[in-house]
């Protein structure tokens, strides 16, 4: 990737972007906006998280600044955005990307907390954290929100459950929701739908995941293929493209047999 500056005099802000080198896509997300020129804005649950990234960053030459707070708590939403404007003026760019995934019970045995919990910070989360930027975006007639889905927001996520696939499907619906409603003010809104993202975590969980002749599987680069296509869309001059969800899945999503071959690798009975 060179290292434009399309995103010069922008702000942004990204949900889930802690842990640095250690982080996933979050981390990766905010790597590549800083690499293109943007003011960003790192949030995660700890200081230690968001410290990681914002000294990676920093250290690169890029500028950031870290916020700690909880994507899914709508008053910390709304402080975290007005501290970001507070600080630099403005919000340009809001990538929500923070959620939580893994395994969970089938449907017949998930308990409710797992399910509001979920739900609450992969979908709820980026309805508040947009809400809060929409209204200094607005004004402004200008503003770019990507969303961070999945693949399972279209098709069943074998890996992950009810409450995720089903997060991440309501998540297209907002975006087509708010892509349509916040048109006519320069602001556009996109969902990325990755596959299986390099995430150091899940790469020492299941190593087997991202090995052999499965190439087809992923991984995905946070910073040089996830971020690099936020960065691009985040753009000033890429106001033509909005409410779209775009796989990011190297075609494994056109390809039922390898879903299936995918479904047998993790484990799960498909039936
Ligand atoms: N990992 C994958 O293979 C994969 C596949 C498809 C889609 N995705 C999606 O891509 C995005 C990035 O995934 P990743 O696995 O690279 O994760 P990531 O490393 O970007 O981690 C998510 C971060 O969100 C933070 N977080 C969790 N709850 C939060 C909250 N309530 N408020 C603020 N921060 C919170 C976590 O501490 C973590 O650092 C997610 O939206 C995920 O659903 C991931």
């Amino acid at each position: 990737m060179t290292d434009e500056r399309w995103l010069e005099g922008m702000v942004a802000f990204v949900t889930g972007a802690g842990r640095g080198e250690d982080g996933g896509g979050g981390a990766g997300i905010a790597r590549a906006l800083a690499r293109h020129g943007a003011r960003v804005v790192v949030n995660d649950l700890t200081e230690e998280a968001v410290a990681a990234t914002v000294t990676q960053i920093q250290q690169r030459g890029g500028e950031a600044w870290g916020i700690v707070g909880d994507v899914s708590n709508p008053r910390d939403a709304e402080r975290m955005i007005d501290a970001t404007v507070e600080r630099f003026g403005q919000i340009d760019i809001l990538v929500n990307n923070a959620a939580l995934g893994g395994l969970v019970p089938a449907i017949e045995r998930l308990p409710d907390d797992i399910w509001h919990r979920q739900v609450a910070v992969d979908l709820s989360g980026p309805f508040f954290m947009s809400r809060a930027a929409l209204r200094h975006m607005i004004p402004r007639r200008f503003g770019r929100i990507v969303n961070i889905g999945s693949l399972a927001g279209i098709r069943t996520g074998f890996v992950s459950g009810a409450p995720y696939t089903t997060a991440k499907s309501g998540l297209i619906g907002l975006t087509r929701q708010m892509a349509a409603e916040f048109a006519p003010f320069g602001i556009t809104v996109n969902v990325l739908l990755p596959t299986g993202i390099r995430n150091p975590a899940i790469m020492r969980r299941r190593p087997d995941l991202f090995q052999g002749n499965d190439r087809q599987l992923g991984p995905l680069d946070p910073e040089e293929e996830i971020g690099k296509l936020v960065a691009f869309l985040a753009r000033r001059d890429v106001g033509f493209i909005s409410g779209a969800a775009i796989p990011l899945d190297r075609g494994l999503g056109s390809a039922l047999g390898n879903f299936v071959e995918y479904a047998r690798r993790s484990g799960k009975d498909i039936g």
